[in-house]
């Protein structure tokens, strides 16, 4: 069965020192029984870029695995305030978080653009944690489908079946993002289940199977549980409630159904 992931996306919050005591509180909550809660989930933290060394520092020797909040495609070159695959995995980045909404909608990433990100991030070997997810308007207008079926397509389109195993989904309506309002378990499953048929059809069922799909859009300590009770919502991306070590680490010990 598919490990649930718990990420924390830490956003444009926290310094370095602020980010290691955060950490540092975390490993007290989670270490102690890093080996039972690994049997079936996984742990992983997503500073900002700056706070990446120090955060890479603070975890050494624990089950959390340290990820970045975006990437670009291009191995290096003339591309102001962007980062590559090399400067992550100098600091055992393991996974890349690309297509973020806050990406997309403020600094206008587009499709393509997260497409080949994803596709940059698995080359370098990593773990791309895609997102997905419509706006208030287009949920509304009943879009939403339609949308996140269309960000997925692109999000993909350069990974190939043998790279897609291990790449992460990340559906995050930008209408539950920050806002409190979450959507139901049922919302998110239907729509979890609609983007794993469409993974069962680009890559058939051994690897669409394999694939986990996180819910985000204020996770909390609250809902988790009954989010994690759908079959196919394999763990979240949290922000606000991520910056919190008990309430984090609460969310990391969500109730499982499954080992
Ligand atoms: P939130 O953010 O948990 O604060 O809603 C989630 C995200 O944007 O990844």
């Amino acid at each position: 069965m598919r490990r649930k992931l718990f990420a924390a996306n830490w956003k444009m919050n926290l310094t370095p020192s602020e980010g290691r005591s955060l950490l540092a509180a975390l490993r007290a909550h989670l270490d102690p029984d890093a080996a039972t809660l690994a049997r079936d989930r996984e742990v992983l933290v997503a500073p900002a870029f700056l706070a990446i060394p120090a955060a890479a520092q603070a975890l050494a020797g624990s089950a959390i695995a340290l990820g970045a909040q975006n990437m670009h495609f291009e191995a290096k070159g003339a591309f102001t305030g962007e980062v590559s695959a090399a400067m992550l995995r100098y600091f055992g980045v393991s996974h890349v978080i690309v297509g973020h909404s806050e990406r997309r909608h403020l600094f206008g990433e587009s499709d393509e653009s997260v497409g080949r990100r994803a596709a940059a991030v698995a080359a370098a070997r990593m773990t791309p944690i895609v997102c997905v997810g419509e706006t208030a308007a287009q949920h509304d207008a009943g879009h939403t489908l339609e949308v996140v079926l269309r960000q997925l397509q692109h999000g993909l389109a350069l990974i190939a079946p043998e790279q897609a195993t291990t790449a992460v989904i990340a559906y995050e309506p930008v209408w539950a993002i920050g806002t409190g309002r979450t959507a139901t378990p049922e919302q998110a499953q239907s729509v979890h289940g609609a983007i794993r048929s469409v993974l069962d059809d680009r890559f058939g069922n051994p690897v669409a199977a394999a694939i986990r799909i996180l819910y985000g859009g204020s996770v909390t300590e609250e809902n988790v549980d009954s989010l994690m009770a759908k079959p196919d919502i394999d763990g979240a991306l949290v922000g606000g409630a991520s910056l919190k070590a008990d309430s984090f680490a609460r969310i990391v010990r969500a109730k499982l159904q499954q080992g």
